[in-house]
């Protein structure tokens, strides 16, 4: 009867399971997050993240894992406008490494171009995130002091796995959005607080179709 269950299991789709399973970590691990605020849109969502961080009287870091076109890049750098602010933005620029649900590999493509933005605070790391991890950890170094916000918005699970684990070795506690929280980023975060033996605590969502986290915000505390 086990066999035959486990045989059964095997032929189940991957992909899907996977999928089943941000639902039910969405319940049972992260119970807390449907107890956090409700936003109305992301902008709102950032707003706050803008807030808590200390505006524009303060110098902070921003780091941004997927910028795409820089619409969320440009929105931070907008709001944090103190001059002693840093910016950023890390993609390949010829879009998603693999494929995203029922988006294929090389969706959100620029032809390797980063966005031209007129902010001299803004800097970028072309290439994958697992290519350009040394050149983030040295244009990081010596702002150890600062609020630092980090932006996931690689929408797959092991872009932003590696980003959390990445992130993590900064060794300090840093507010956190994700754009696309329910599906891969959900289990991203699952399994980097239980394997790095990392904390979330949940600020703040914005639901899709008024039931599903879409955008969250929460501060992330890495372990000893
Ligand atoms: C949804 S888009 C980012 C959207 C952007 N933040 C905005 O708000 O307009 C996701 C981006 O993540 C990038 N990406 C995903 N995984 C990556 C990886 N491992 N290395 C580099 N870029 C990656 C893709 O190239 C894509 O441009």
């Amino acid at each position: 009867m086990r066999n035959a269950l486990k045989n059964l299991l095997s032929r189940l789709p991957a992909e899907g399971l996977e999928r089943a399973l941000a639902y039910a970590m969405l319940r049972q691990t992260f119970a807390d997050l449907a107890r956090s605020p409700h936003f109305p849109a992301r902008e709102a969502l950032w707003e706050e993240a803008a807030r808590r961080l200390g505006g524009s009287d303060t110098p902070v870091t921003v780091v941004e894992f997927g910028v795409h076109e820089g619409a969320s890049l440009r929105w931070f750098a907008q709001r944090l406008a103190h001059p002693g602010s840093r910016f950023i933005g890390l993609d390949t620029f010829t879009g998603l490494p693999e494929a995203w649900g029922a988006m294929p590999a090389g969706t959100f493509d620029t032809q390797g171009r980063a966005p031209v933005i007129d902010d001299a605070r803004i800097s970028f790391l072309p290439g994958l995130f697992q290519d350009t991890a040394p050149a983030l950890l040295e244009a990081l170094r010596g702002s150890e002091e600062r609020p630092l916000l980090v932006h996931y918005d690689a929408d797959l699970y092991a872009s932003t796995l590696f980003a959390l684990a990445l992130i993590d070795r900064l060794g300090r506690p840093y507010l956190a959005v994700f754009d696309e929280f329910t599906g891969h980023e959900t289990r991203a975060l699952r399994n980097y607080t239980q394997g790095w033996r990392a904390e979330a605590s949940f600020l703040g969502r914005v639901l899709w179709r008024e039931r599903w986290p879409a955008q969250v915000l929460c501060r992330v505390t890495p372990g000893r």
